[in-house]
């Protein structure tokens, strides 16, 4: 029998979360004038490179530093990947430090059956001339964060490690993140398990300690990243936009089409990561609800989900405030136009 693939409701079945209403974004944004100063925590990854390269071609955005967590594949080939996805992209005066290797507790998880056991799928970049910073993940994050004259925007688009272990040992420095645009969890179902997301699945303690901080958060969950895909069709265009970088990202695109065809006959990809970084590039392409979310740290089987509530009888009947605003729509032609002439820019 055919199964159908995520985000895929052609067979019949509808989603089965109550959906909040919109809200007006709070979320900073960056403009060419006054680019916003980001760092990106990451675990390069097939739709982390694509994030990456988004990033650095926004003149919406100045990119501070890559930091680096396990997630995807082994922290060493996350920290070596984004050093030569950067250098790929014409950015190695790009800063990259490494993080953590592994969640603050629990088992190791990892997305190779998607992302290949390097992070990269069959894909071989050149060395970059740079190395890895000197300083840690946290150190940097947190040296930035101080020395920044502006509040700084951070993108969390890998397990959460990094992030929890900046907020516990560097309290004071709350108020200079301006803004955290999350790629993780879910309001409905997971793709890790049936309750969770991956990147909050693989270390959903850091995730908790997030989410409580009170630092203000975007969340783009599945919800949402399920709706920001790429095809084959897509893919063909960033290889023809003419540039070197477009031909990796199609190159990356490709190798998690094929994989998630051999998983559940899918034919195209979510590009998760990037819809985090392009929310803070465009104003008004990711509609956004206001919840509250909690993540499960328990054992049993609903460890690793993020419980989102939005409905405002039940906020006020159980004493629950909005901690997130959560994506839930994006407009998927527009979400790869400024994908494709993003990656045009790029060398
Ligand atoms: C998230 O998990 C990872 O495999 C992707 O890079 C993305 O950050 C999607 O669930
Ligand atoms: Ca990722």
């Amino acid at each position: 029998m055919e199964r159908p693939g995520f985000g895929d409701f052609a067979h019949g079945a509808h989603p089965t979360y109550y959906a909040a209403p919109p809200v007006t974004r709070t979320a900073p944004v960056g403009t060419s004038g006054r680019p916003l100063p980001l760092i990106i925590d990451s675990d390069p990854g097939l739709d982390d490179a694509l994030a990456i390269g988004l990033a650095v071609a926004m003149p919406e955005l100045d990119v501070l530093a890559v930091t680096t967590v396990g997630g995807n594949a082994d922290v060493r080939h996350c920290t070596e990947n984004a050093l030569r996805l950067l250098h790929a992209f014409g950015r190695s005066d790009i800063p990259v430090a490494e993080g953590a290797a592994g969640p603050l507790t629990g088992a190791v998880v990892r997305a190779t059956g998607i992302h290949g056991e390097t992070g990269f799928g069959r894909t071989v970049l050149p060395p970059s001339p740079a190395s890895v910073h000197a300083e840690g993940a946290v150190a940097l994050m947190a040296r930035l964060l101080r020395e920044s004259p502006v509040p700084v925007a951070i993108a969390p688009i890998g397990p959460l490690t990094n992030l929890a272990s900046l907020i516990r040992l560097h309290p004071e420095l709350l108020d200079r993140i301006a803004h955290l645009a999350i790629m993780g969890g879910s309001i409905g179902e997971g793709n890790t398990t049936a309750s969770a997301e991956f990147n909050i699945y693989a270390d959903p303690e850091a995730a908790d300690i997030v989410f409580r901080s009170g630092v203000p958060i975007t969340m783009m969950g599945l919800d949402v990243t399920h709706q920001a895909t790429l095809d084959g069709a897509a893919s063909r265009r960033l290889a023809a936009c003419g540039t070197g970088a477009g031909r990796i990202a199609a190159e990356l695109v490709d190798f998690a089409i094929e994989r998630v065809g051999k998983w559940y006959g899918g034919t195209s990809t979510a590009i998760h990561d990037a819809v985090a970084v392009a929310h803070l590039a465009v104003p008004d392409l990711v509609s956004v609800a206001a919840y509250n979310v909690r993540v499960d740290t328990t054992d049993g089987p609903a460890r690793g989900r993020t419980v989102c509530e939005g409905l405002s009888y039940r906020m006020d009947r159980y004493g629950l405030a909005a901690n997130a605003e959560v994506g839930i729509r994006i407009d998927p032609a527009r979400f790869q136009d400024i994908l494709v002439d993003a990656f045009a820019r790029l060398p």
